[in-house]
């Protein structure tokens, strides 16, 4: 909340093609929220680099993020969307709340204990003191709401605790946010192994539909996902292949469970899996023409990018003086 606006902030690492399990979980809802609150969308290149990248790629992805932004109905004079790195005070917090931050409580974290196991030669304080630099981003902007997948949720959580334990020491300074997990789409799993959630980083390129994929390739991958025995569309948890794609089918067309099973009652699993990929292909079509409308004008992206960092950087510095103030740092 700032003054009596409230406020959605949330973020998308540009550190790999995203997925349909970003625009379903996260990216599509950004634009759902109703005109009353103040909306910010960050690139979130700090957090990228927890993880090595190759420069021009980071650069590219970067661009490519912020594109998608706007291409899945972000408007620009409406939202602020900026790049995380542009805006100083983020590092600057995410320092002072390390020290409000337990070693333990970093240490439960899930995404921590999976990541350190899939980098084990890179396991750096970064990606340690991860989910804090996330709790920095959201408090800067006295977030109210938080748009995620189920797998932020946990982060969301230490965020919040980070919150209360520095409002009970220093008095009332930071909004206490909620997340806003959708209830269909908050986990997308992998079309290869659907116990797992789809990744930007799965190395099996049939695992993951990337928003940016051909037409043809997603209607590939679709046909060689990864069923469950029996032929019944049905959502059930013995069913995670077919209920994933009843997942999928069902955001992108806005039927409900009930509809899908009735209208795949007595055909094969062969038709249903054309359907959802003609169905999501259908649905990514205007976002990737748009997409790619926007990567030929960089000059357009840039102005969003400085008038986001400006904007962003205002709210972001009013926050900070606050802290420092509380803290009792010398102004
Ligand atoms: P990231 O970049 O991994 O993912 C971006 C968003 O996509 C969601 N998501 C999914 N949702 C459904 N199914 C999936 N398979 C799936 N995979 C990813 C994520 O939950 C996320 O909402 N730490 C964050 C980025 C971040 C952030 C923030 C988010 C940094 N600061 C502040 C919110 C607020 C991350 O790694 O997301």
């Amino acid at each position: 909340m700032i003054g009596d606006q409230k406020t959605i902030l949330s973020g998308v690492q540009p550190s790999g093609n995203l997925t349909i399990g970003n625009y379903l979980g996260a990216i599509k809802n950004f634009s759902a929220f109703p005109a009353e609150y103040k909306p910010f969308y960050c690139v979130v290149d700090l957090h990228a680099i927890t993880v090595r990248q190759v420069p021009a790629e980071l650069r590219r992805r970067t661009y490519e993020t912020l594109a998608l932004y706007i291409a899945s109905g972000l408007d620009p004079e409406k939202n602020v969307l900026f790049v995380q790195s542009h805006v100083p005070a983020h590092a600057e917090l995410g320092w002072i709340l390390d020290c409000y931050t337990m070693f333990g409580e970093l240490s439960r974290m899930t995404q921590f204990k999976d990541k350190s196991a899939k980098h084990a030669d890179n396991i750096n304080a970064g990606l340690f003191t991860y989910p804090v630099l996330m709790a920095a981003d959201i408090l800067l902007y006295q977030a109210d709401l938080v748009p995620i997948g189920a797998d932020q949720k946990q982060h969301l959580e230490l965020t919040r605790n980070i919150a209360d334990r520095f409002n009970q020491v220093y008095g009332e300074t930071f909004t206490v946010p909620e997340p806003y997990i959708a209830a269909t789409g908050m986990k997308i799993m992998s079309l290869q192994e659907p116990t797992l959630k789809m990744s930007k980083s799965d190395p099996n390129p049939n695992a993951v539909v990337r928003i940016l994929d051909p037409r043809d390739e997603i209607l590939r991958k679709f046909k060689r996902a990864v069923t469950d025995s029996g032929a019944e569309v049905r959502f059930s948890p013995d069913k995670p292949g077919v209920s994933n794609l009843m997942t999928i089918y069902s955001c992108f067309s806005g039927k409900t469970f009930a509809e899908i099973e009735a209208e795949f009652a007595g055909k094969g699993y062969g038709d249903f899996k054309t359907a959802v990929g003609e169905v999501t292909a259908d649905a990514l079509a205007p976002v990737q023409a748009e997409f790619a409308r926007l990567m030929n004008d960089k000059a357009y992206l840039e102005n969003v990018m400085k008038s986001g960092a400006e904007q962003a950087g205002y709210y972001a510095r009013k926050t900070l003086s606050k802290v420092r103030r509380k803290i009792g740092f010398v102004n």
